[in-house]
């Protein structure tokens, strides 16, 4: 089990699914815990079960960034890990909807899925930088299987999942060329069972089924073992691990489509 005690995290979309599993997670592994999430009955209750500080946050809101990471620092001295879990879908394919709506519908998911993580990137290695004893810290990007193979049925989602895969891999080679002891991985999670799947659902009913099947393993993920490589990559386990992706997706992407 890797050790984060003395560790400080921030993990966004803590209110539920992955970024729940991810909190529960960290905080049983010794870490001091800051979720953040725009769910703020859900996430503060979550956050006083286990004991972990909880701050309102919509992720796309970028001035608000330095203020989530200074809060963090505030409370705990120090910052050592961000996840950046929090996420939504559009659920709009590129011909889908009229103009208007398609483009909202896309800033939007752009605005939370890509420059919200870029943003969160940008604060933390900020206060990282900062952090006594030296620059050291850990960051992890949630992308998904869809950045890989993406959905027909939402272009905005795939489309920003795969760019969360090469900004992970643009901020690791910064900060390394800086010569910052900050890394920067992406776990790519394959279907896992969240909110964000049973409300895909609704849009495409059967696709819970589909994508359990897509797998070899024949189900879903738990969320806790998507929380398990989040930990890994977050933790000092693994010190020459930046710039790189992790599939938790039960070999979805590793079998031919016809089997
Ligand atoms: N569940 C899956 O099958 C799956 C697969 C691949 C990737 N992912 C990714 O995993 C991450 C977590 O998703 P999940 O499956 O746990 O879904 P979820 O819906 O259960 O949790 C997402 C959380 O993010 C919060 N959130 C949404 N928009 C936000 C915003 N603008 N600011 C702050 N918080 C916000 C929600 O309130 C919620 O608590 C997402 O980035 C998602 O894209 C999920």
């Amino acid at each position: 089990m890797p050790d984060l005690s003395g560790k400080v995290a921030i993990v966004t979309g803590c209110a539920s699914g992955i970024g729940a599993a991810t909190l529960r997670r960290f905080v049983a592994d010794g870490a001091r815990v800051f979720g953040t999430d725009v769910n703020a009955a859900a996430g503060r209750a979550l956050c006083e079960e286990v004991g972990a500080r909880f701050a309102v946050q919509d992720v796309s809101d970028r001035a608000l960034w330095p203020q989530i990471v200074g809060e963090a620092v505030e409370c705990f001295g120090r910052l050592d890990i961000l996840v950046n879990n929090a996420g939504m879908v559009s659920g709009a394919g590129i011909g889908d909807l009229e103009d208007e709506a398609m483009f909202a519908a896309w800033d939007r998911v752009l605005a939370v899925n890509l420059t919200g993580t870029m943003a969160g990137c940008r604060a933390a290695i900020a206060a990282m930088r900062e952090n006594p004893g030296g620059a050291k810290g850990a960051i992890v990007n949630i992308a998904s299987t869809t950045a890989i193979a993406p959905l027909p049925t939402d272009v905005g989602y795939s489309a920003s999942k795969a760019a969360v895969r090469m900004l992970s891999k643009s901020v690791a080679t910064w900060c390394a060329k800086q010569g910052l002891a900050i890394r920067c991985n992406t776990v790519i999670p394959g279907a896992t069972h969240t909110g964000i799947l049973d409300a895909a659902e609704q849009d495409m009913p059967g696709l819970m089924a589909a994508v359990a099947a897509t797998s070899p393993l024949n189900r879903l993920a738990d969320p806790a073992e998507t929380a398990a490589a989040i930990a890994f990559l977050a933790s000092d386990e693994c010190p020459f691990m930046t710039g790189a992706e992790m599939l938790v997706d039960g070999a979805a992407l590793s079998i031919h489509p016809g089997f």
